[in-house]
């Protein structure tokens, strides 16, 4: 499967708009654990690294910031800035995340607890996993 922008249910009100994400509809994985990014100061890079296993949703609840995604035969830069959107990550993609804007928030949805085992941090291992 491939990276990707999905669009989340957006419900417009005058009193404030809401958006959500239901198991199955749209994700295309369980959620395990939910963790977010915020204090990011100016010129941080997050990421750095790709997962063997685990799928993940990245929303940008504020601020923005791009993610710089790469599948071994390409790389493609997301610019999030939009609460009702969601980057989907598949596993086996390198990413990193880059130029927050102040007072950013990252929200991160992913299918697996926390596993240190299924990080992968070195970019030529990354690399020799697809072969
Ligand atoms: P890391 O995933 O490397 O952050 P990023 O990819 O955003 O740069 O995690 C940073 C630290 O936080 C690392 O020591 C592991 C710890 N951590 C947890 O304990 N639980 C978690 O769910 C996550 C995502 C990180």
């Amino acid at each position: 499967m491939e990276s990707g922008i999905i669009d989340l249910p957006k419900i417009e009100d005058f009193r404030g708009n809401l958006s959500f994400i239901e198991e199955g509809n749209p994700l295309p994985f369980s959620i395990k654990r939910v963790y977010w990014i915020y204090d990011i100061p100016g010129g941080a890079l997050r990421g750095g690294h790709a997962f063997r296993e685990q799928h993940e949703m990245i929303i940008a609840l504020s601020g923005s910031f791009i993610v710089s995604v790469d599948n071994r035969t390409g790389k493609r830069n997301y610019f999030l800035n939009k609460p009702w959107q969601g980057l989907y990550l598949p596993p086996g993609h390198w990413r990193e995340m880059k130029d927050f804007a102040t007072n950013s928030l990252a929200l991160v949805l992913s299918s697996m607890p926390y596993s240190p085992s299924d990080y992968i941090y070195n970019y030529s291992e990354y690399l020799s996993c697809g072969e």
